[in-house]
Order: structure tokens, then C-alpha cells, then sequence
């Protein structure tokens, strides 16, 4: 039994982390795809034609299930693969559902029509491909009505986090929240709309202030996840080890990994 779990890099690691906790028995197979991360700089059937390559992978491992623990393969690719593409007897589940139903207040499967919540004015960091599809912005009219979304772009981000360079991370955070000031003054909320963000979660509540709530989507995910297997627990598939796969250069990605989430992670070639 595993579960598989996938990014572009990096950035689902604050994913898989907050899953194995939550649930320590399921072995969990990461794949990070960094040899070509970002892909949020990438065009739709790009992303597509990336994700569905690495999520055959983990398929091929014996994961039933996959997560795509990257905003930007939910945003661009997911709809298009489950509507043509996952095999019968596959699942493919991305991270947006969770944090809006956090966001909206609402329990899964809440198919009541959309209300009015206590956010009004939502601040939304994502990669540009995310912001450009505009599915966040989708997915909450679903749900909620009144809600202002002011999207930001933040280019870099994600390639800084990729190179270790944090320092150029820290800045880059800085001035994209700078940016989405200039448009909405006072967000009640903000959300990290990549799931490399959590890893500079810290420079983005210090640049907004600490009266705004920040939203990530890391144990938000796992909690789904949970409640999702205890529905179908058939769908943790035939895999019976967990581990860590990479695109990229293994031991490059195992020294970066092992510093964002300190303790030792080793990525093997995918
Ligand atoms: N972690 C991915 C996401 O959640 C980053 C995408 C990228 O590679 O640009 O969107």
C-alpha cells in the first residue's frame, strides 16, 4: 500500500511531511520533478504533458492514488487528466478543495449552494500559472459569494526555494506582498497559493502584518487525505515502500530537502 505524492520540486516536501504525520502506517511515494521545476513559467499543456509523465511514475510504483501536491499541476492539469486521462481503477486528487473548504468553512462534500462567509478580502500568492488560470478564483465561487480575491504573481519565488537561496527568496516574498498591497490594503486573509510558500511562511506574515490569517495547505491536505482513505481505504494501492524520487540531481536535491525540513531525506533517480 502507498500513496504517491507529487511537485514540481521541493515544494510538496511541506505536503508529504504533514501527510506522514498524520498518517504515520501509509508508506508515501514522493516524486519531485526538478529537473523541470518551475513550472509555473510553463504553458497549460506543458504542465499537462509533465504531470501526467510524472504521475504515471507513480503509478508504475504501485500508488493508486496520487496527490498533486503542486498548485500550479491542480490549477493547470488535473481538471483535463480526470477528465481524460486517469485509468478507471486511479485516482489523481489536487490541494485547492481542501483550502477552500477551510477557507469557506465548510465540511467536505458541502454541495450547498454558495453562502456568505467571514472573509471578504482574500490575498492570493500562487505561481503565475496558477493566477493566470484562475482556478482558485473558480473554485470558491462554488462555494462562497461576496469574497474579493486580489491574486498575486510571484515570480522567482519558486526557483530562489529550488537553489537554496533564501536570501533572494526572502526579498522576492517582500516585495510580491508589497505588490498585493498596492491593490487591497487590508487583507482579512492571505493565502499561500504554491506549496513551496509554506517554506517562507515566516517572511510572509512578517511582510503582511500579523492581523492577517495565513492559509497553507500542508495539514489542511493531510487531514482530507485521512478523511478521503477512511471513505476509500481501497484506494491505498498494491505499493508496499514509501521513498523519494527526483528528476534532478539526487544528491543535490537530498542536501536541499534535508535543510527545509531538518532531519535527513535522500531522493533517489526517478
Ligand atoms: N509547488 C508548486 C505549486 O504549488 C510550484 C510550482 C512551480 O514549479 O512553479 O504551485
Amino acid at each position: 500500500m502507498a500513496v504517491g505524492i507529487f511537485d514540481s520540486g521541493l515544494g510538496g516536501l511541506t505536503v508529504s511531511d504533514a501527510v506522514a504525520k498524520r498518517l504515520p502506517d501509509v508508506p508515501l511515494v514522493y516524486l519531485g520533478d526538478s529537473a523541470n521545476a518551475p513550472y509555473g513559467v510553463r504553458t497549460p499543456d506543458d504542465i499537462y504533458d509533465l504531470t501526467t509523465k510524472a504521475t504515471q511514475r507513480l503509478f508504475d510504483a504501485g500508488c493508486d492514488l496520487v496527490i498533486l501536491a503542486c498548485n500550479t499541476a491542480s490549477a493547470a492539469a488535473l481538471r483535463r487528466m480526470q477528465e481524460g486521462w486517469v485509468p478507471k481503477d486511479k485516482r489523481v486528487l489536487g490541494v485547492f478543495v481542501p483550502l477552500i473548504e477551510a477557507l469557506t468553512e465548510r465540511q467536505w462534500g458541502d454541495n450547498s449552494p454558495p453562502r456568505e462567509v467571514d472573509v471578504k478580502h482574500v490575498a492570493l500568492f500562487a505561481t503565475p500559472a496558477t493566477v493566470s488560470s484562475r482556478a482558485f478564483q473558480r473554485e470558491l465561487a462554488f462555494r462562497a459569494i461576496g469574497v474579493d480575491v486580489e491574486a498575486q504573481a510571484c515570480g522567482g519565488v519558486v526557483d530562489a526555494i529550488e537553489d537554496g537561496d533564501m536570501i533572494l527568496a526572502e526579498a522576492l516574498v517582500k516585495s510580491h506582498v508589497d505588490a498585493l498591497k498596492r491593490k487591497m490594503p487590508k487583507p482579512d486573509a492571505a493565502v499561500l497559493g504554491c506549496t513551496h510558500y509554506p517554506l517562507m511562511a515566516d517572511a510572509f506574515q512578517t511582510a503582511l502584518g500579523p492581523d492577517v490569517k495565513l492559509f497553507s495547505q500542508a495539514e489542511l491536505v493531510a487531514e482530507s487525505l485521512a478523511d478521503y482513505l477512511t471513505r476509500r481505504p481501497e484506494m491505498v494501492g498494491p505499493g508496499k515502500e514509501g521513498g523519494f524520487l527526483t528528476t534532478g540531481d539526487p544528491e543535490q536535491v537530498s542536501s536541499r530537502a534535508t535543510q527545509f525540513l531538518r532531519r535527513q531525506i535522500t531522493f533517489d533517480a526517478a
